[in-house]
């Protein structure tokens, strides 16, 4: 089987965690070989950039805070990502580069393109074979993050950053902005509303049809 990499995206409080659990023990079942890694960190240096970039703290200007992201996303391609791949694993990725688009460029307001560019670097131009776009309303998603305990570095930003982050998520479902956007490959937006067996439903359903292999 050739190796497949799926993300799953969204903003704070969707549950990606969760149903990238959920996703992994079901492809397990179907007698996949699963590797689950999350950004940032998953890397001695990603982890320790990680800590950096979500700890509550002075202000890192929006450069500076996306090449850190990028750092440990480069790390991870190189020491975890890419060899799963090669060896015909299916790598399930709790966010990758739409997270800078939505975050870095869509909050804070970095150009896009440079931040495409910026990507590419990191990542050797790994193309995901299918992005689940996880949806709900701001709202909600930082009331259920804020029931996780102290909220983080991002978490704490103001509510319009929130608003500018789901706005270009908004965006990146749509089919005219990803064909002009092919480095991004396959988004697909699922609702993240209804309990977390409806969710896992629709999320297996989306992965079931990019990936119809892992079906078995
Ligand atoms: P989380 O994965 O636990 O949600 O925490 C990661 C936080 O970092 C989340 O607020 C999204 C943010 N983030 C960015 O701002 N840019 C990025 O490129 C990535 C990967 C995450």
């Amino acid at each position: 089987m050739p190796g497949r990499l799926v993300v799953l995206e969204g903003g704070e409080g969707v549950g990606k965690t969760t149903q990238l659990e959920r996703l992994a023990l079901r492809l397990g079942r179907h007698g996949v070989q699963v590797r689950m890694l999350r950004e940032p960190g998953g890397t001695p240096v990603g982890d320790e950039i990680r800590e950096l970039l979500l700890r509550p703290g002075p202000p890192i200007p929006p450069r500076a805070e996306s090449l850190l992201f990028m750092a440990s996303r480069a790390a991870l391609v190189g020491e975890h990502v890419r060899p799963a791949l090669a060896r015909g694993e299916i790598v399930l990725l709790d966010r990758f580069f739409l997270s800078t688009y939505a975050y870095q460029a869509g909050g804070r307001g970095l150009p896009e393109d440079e931040v495409r560019d910026a990507n590419a670097f990191a990542t050797g131009g790994l193309v995901p074979d299918v992005t689940v776009l996880l949806t709900l309303p701001v709202a909600s998603g930082l009331a259920r993050a804020a029931t996780r305990g102290a909220a983080d570095r991002l978490e704490q930003a103001e509510r319009g950053f929130h608003d500018r982050v789901e706005a270009a998520f908004h965006r990146f479902a749509d089919p005219a902005w990803q064909a002009s956007h092919p480095e991004c490959g396959l988004i697909v937006p699922v609702a993240a509303d209804g309990s977390v067996e409806v969710v896992e439903e629709r999320v297996w359903r989306v992965v079931a049809t990019a990936c119809p292999e892992v079906q078995g």
